[in-house]
């Protein structure tokens, strides 16, 4: 009795599922920052607009991309990195804004990753059809730091998959305010998003955005 009550306090908060070792699905967690956090993301798309990037072998991108914070990732035909230069515009990143910071970190910590530093935030924007093939994210230094990533917008299905890209993918329905934070054993896991359904979201509209925030450096 007196621990079934513990167990109720130690779990207040949105829901908490483990989707893997050390990958948890965070739901919800997002939605107590939507008021400052849409604004903010306005403010960063205004000074750092959305573009189609190339992959290496020449494709252009379903999804549409910029970034804030001291690095973004960027894809050419030179291939993935971290820049601190916004390559369309010359001009370093938007700063992150201190709502962006507030909920990374509060999301790793809730997600047992205490001490989080995020120096890069991707900003990854799909329309109906868009989607992200299952890739690793592996161009930054530090695979100790987690990664956190923040669902806006649209539905979408998220497929987590292994450390194998041959490893069949789960797929989990990611809402409007969903937060998954993945390190740990589960860091280098391959993921993607299949292709956007149609669809038309009360504050957003016809779209998906996705933060992803790392430490590059
Ligand atoms: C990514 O892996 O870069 C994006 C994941 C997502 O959009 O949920
Ligand atoms: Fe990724």
């Amino acid at each position: 009795m007196t621990a079934d009550l513990f167990e109720g306090v130690l779990d207040a908060g949105p829901a908490r599922q483990e989707i893997a070792e050390g990958a948890i699905l965070l739901r919800g967690f997002a939605g107590a920052f939507e008021h400052d956090l849409i604004p903010a993301l306005r403010a960063v798309v205004e000074q750092a607009p959305f573009r189609h990037m190339h992959t290496p072998g020449g494709r252009q991108m379903s999804v549409a991309m910029t970034n804030c914070g001291n690095f973004g990732w960027v894809t050419d035909r030179t291939g993935y990195r971290y820049d601190a230069v916004d390559p369309e515009t010359g001009r370093a990143w938007p700063a992150m804004p201190a709502v962006f910071l507030l909920l990374a970190q509060q999301a790793a910590t809730r997600a047992g990753f205490a001490g989080f530093a995020p120096d890069a935030c991707l900003i990854n924007l799909y329309e109906p059809g868009s989607r992200m093939s299952l890739h690793q994210d592996r161009d930054e230094r530090d695979f100790d730091q987690p990664i956190v990533s923040v669902s806006l917008g649209l539905p979408a299905v998220f497929l987590f998959g292994g450390l194998k890209r041959s490893d069949k993918p789960r797929r989990f329905r990611l809402q409007h305010g969903d937060v998954v934070v993945w390190g740990g054993p589960s860091r280098l896991f391959f993921h993607g998003v299949a292709p956007l359904t149609e669809g038309e979201h009360d504050s957003l509209g016809r779209q998906r955005i996705n933060l992803t925030f790392r430490k590059a450096r």
